[in-house]
């Protein structure tokens, strides 16, 4: 940061001065927003910000003075990330112009982008979870044709369980199956910087999942917003958040064909009024040993070199993992040895060696993040 309003950059910004022209507008405000870089330069996501706007709009001027811009267009950093781009959200005057020595810039963080592509999935690609599979059938019953339940349609499901048993999964599968749209939002990303940010955030989401319909919203992590009061005071913005998604939960007439799934690890922790407007609680349970042999049976199939092992002989030894353990901890490590070690199969060593490793990586992290 020390860089800013030494001379490297002066000279630079000095030069293009030259390029006034007093035909054009001067810019009073300039908003922009990261863009990022225009080619991706490592798997990286940079995330840039400031925490001084002051500071902020003496480093953006003094690269970009003499710059003309209108909305939509994108400035390159010249300094700490050199080409690193910013979009121009807005300006003032609204058909844009020259910066100067007086326009005023505000860096906003990118709105959040409600996720509305998916992975499809299919039921059958969802090894045990029966009863969830069952208290769904409703729900497809629904999205196919919900004309058909009026004011006794399912409207807002809570799936809960651990992490990695096939609650995003689920909500995929449904979505894929029933041809519905599927909209995934994280609860943390509603809570907005401004008083009715929230709210307007939300209305959106649900406007949105309206025109889409049949659509399942799907809500993230709604722990994060759906505290319990004991735990709220820890957060004080998300009570606007809470009451806009019960405004939205209580059902208005226009979501007809949209159905919000939330989900959440804890739901002892939801404040009981979020709790209390889901009409169906869905637990999703850790696989049995019969279903994680399953797991292991689909998801071996599915690598790209096969298996030579006996997966029984890992069943009792990966008690308590979750469906996502499985695959991403267990298994996909196992691969990515025998890959490394150029065979064109998985062996029970690469299986042995990669479950070693999953247990001291278990032993070394708090238990606690392990709910
Ligand atoms: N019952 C299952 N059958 C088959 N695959 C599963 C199952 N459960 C989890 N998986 C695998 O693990 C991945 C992660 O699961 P998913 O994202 O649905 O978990 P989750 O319950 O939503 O977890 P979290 O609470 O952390 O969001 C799935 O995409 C799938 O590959
Ligand atoms: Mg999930």
């Amino acid at each position: 940061m020390s860089k800013i309003g030494f001379s490297p950059i002066k000279i630079k910004s000095f030069s293009k001065i030259k390029t006034y022209d007093d035909t054009l507008p001067s810019l009073k405000y300039v908003v922009l927003e990261p863009a990022g870089f225009p080619i991706r330069v490592s798997s990286e996501n940079v995330k840039v910000s400031t925490d001084d706007p002051v500071l902020f709009n003496v480093y953006a001027r003094d690269q970009w003075i003499g710059e003309i811009v209108k909305e939509g267009d994108y400035l390159f950093d010249n300094s700490i990330l050199p080409d690193y781009a910013f979009k121009v959200i807005s300006t003032y005057p609204k058909e844009g112009g020259m910066i100067t020595s007086e326009t005023v810039f505000k860096l906003q963080t990118p709105k959040k982008v409600l996720r509305t592509q998916f992975k499809k999935a299919k039921f059958s690609e969802i090894i045990g979870q029966e009863e969830a599979k069952k208290k769904c059938r409703i729900i497809m019953k629904y999205l196919e044709n919900p004309k058909l339940f009026g004011e006794w349609a399912p409207k807002n499901v809570l799936f809960y369980g651990p992490p990695g048993t096939g609650k995003t999964l689920m909500a995929r599968a449904l979505a894929t199956e029933t041809n519905s749209s599927f909209i995934l939002v994280k609860a943390p990303e509603l809570i907005g910087e401004h008083v009715g940010d929230a709210s307007k955030m939300i209305r959106e989401l649900y406007q949105k999942a309206s025109e889409s319909a049949p659509c399942i919203v799907f809500i993230d992590e709604l722990d994060a917003i759906g505290l319990s009061r004991e735990y709220q005071s820890l957060r004080g913005d998300v009570s606007e958040v809470v009451n806009a998604l019960l405004t939205e939960l209580d059902g208005i007439k226009e979501n007809e064909g949209v159905v919000t799934i939330a989900a959440t690890n804890n739901p002892a922790v939801l404040d009981p009024a979020i709790r209390s407007r889901f009409e169906e609680e869905i637990e999703f349970k850790l696989p049995n040993d019969e279903e994680r042999l399953k797991i292991m049976e689909l998801y071996a199939k599915k690598m790209p070199i096969p298996v030579k092992a006996n997966l029984k002989e890992f069943v009792e030894k990966t008690k308590g993992f979750s469906g996502r353990d499985i695959k991403e901890k267990f298994l996909k490590p196992a691969l990515h040895k025998a890959i490394l070690e150029n065979r064109d199969y998985v062996s029970k060593e690469d299986l042995e060696w990669a479950l070693k490793k999953i247990l001291k990586d278990r032993r070394e992290v708090p238990q606690h993040l392990y709910l």
